[in-house]
């Protein structure tokens, strides 16, 4: 699967630090940058190496250097922006829809001052190349953005204010990007994740029922991440912020393509279509940063499928924590 995902280790001149290193998008960012033979170092709440151990062996793992903290902590930011002497942040880290509606506060000391946070490391340390995970979710902070308004959409629109203001005032560059559904092996929290449970759910013979329809984007988790990385395998200015939707397709399409893979899968739709706009292309932020590949929507569904199976027969994933 890695080699849909172009990334050179040649345009890394010393380690890239990743946040939020234990989820999804942060697991397929550890793998792509360490299968091509980058410093990677990892930045979580804990070390917990269960996502990326789905995507990596242990040798892998093992050459990812790991540090816990909370991204809350400005201290603690800093101290581990200076201690990796990393020359590149993607910074991922942050509590997802449910989260932040269940604990407001905690979200916004996630989500914002963790931003913040990371803004200020980079800056004290002169790291220069900057990415950030936006979402889809902050066109509800918009008038008229055609999304729900949530929390978490709100704490995410700030974030692409603050990147903003770092350019202009600090000379501290910066690329944002709004995925919109993402998909795959690791994706197994946050309201969105449910079609990646559906796949799951297939792979471990066992009924599901999506609880959305109608149009969404498939944006397979290696893409997203492969993304991120080309965004600092450069030097960038300004504060730009992108749409990134994969392939624009609905719930329903992707089961058909499900349901052709394995005719036994007893999958179900039910529910309204989200409320977010997953129809933006992703062409502005390809044109920015270049070719990060991309996955089909069939190769990446049966991508998915196939590694649940053989993560399911080798014990290393246990379904029924999501079914
Ligand atoms: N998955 C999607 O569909 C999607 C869509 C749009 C945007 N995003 C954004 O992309 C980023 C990564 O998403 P993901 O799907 O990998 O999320 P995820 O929930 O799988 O991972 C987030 C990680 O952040 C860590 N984290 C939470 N609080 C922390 C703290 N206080 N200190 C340090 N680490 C902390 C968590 O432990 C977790 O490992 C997030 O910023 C998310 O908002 C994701």
């Amino acid at each position: 699967m890695f080699d849909f995902f172009p990334v050179s280790s040649k345009e890394f001149d010393g380690p890239v630090l990743v946040t939020g290193a234990g989820g999804c998008i942060g697991s397929w960012t550890l793998a792509l940058l360490e299968h091509a033979g980058v410093e990677v170092h990892a930045f979580d709440l804990q070390i917990d190496k269960r996502r990326p151990g789905l995507l990596m062996d242990n040798a892998a793992l093992d050459r990812v250097v790991w540090h816990a903290g909370d991204i809350a902590d400005t201290q603690a930011v800093k101290e581990v922006v200076k201690n990796s002497g990393a020359k590149a942040i993607i910074h991922l880290a942050a509590l997802q829809v449910p989260f932040c509606r269940a604990d407001p506060v905690a979200g916004a000391l996630v989500n914002v001052v963790g931003t913040v946070n990371v803004f200020e490391a980079a800056k004290a340390c002169g790291v220069q190349r900057l990415t950030y995970a936006s979402s889809v979710a902050a066109y509800g902070a918009l008038d008229n953005g055609g999304a729900m308004s949530t929390l978490y959409g709100a704490y995410k629109y700030c974030n692409e204010q603050t990147a903003k203001v770092y350019s202009e005032e600090n000379g501290l560059h910066s690329v944002g990007i709004r995925p919109g559904v993402v998909y795959g092996v690791g994706r197994d929290q946050g309201m969105t994740s449910k079609t990646t449970v559906a796949i799951l759910a297939a792979a471990a013979h066992k009924p599901y029922t999506v609880p959305f329809s109608g149009d969404v984007s498939w944006l397979f988790a290696g893409e997203v991440a492969s993304a991120f990385i080309r965004s600092v395998a450069q030097l960038r200015t300004g504060a730009p912020v992108f749409d990134l939707n994969g392939q624009y397709a609905s719930v329903e399409q992707g089961m058909s393509v499900l349901k052709a893979l394995v005719p036994a899968a007893n999958i179900k739709i039910t529910g309204d279509p989200l409320a977010f706009p997953m129809n933006h292309s992703d062409e502005p932020l390809r044109a920015f940063i270049g070719d990060y590949g991309k996955m089909p929507l069939e190769a990446g569904i049966k991508a998915t499928y196939e590694s649940f199976q053989s993560l399911i027969s080798q014990q290393k994933l246990d379904a029924n924590q999501w079914l």
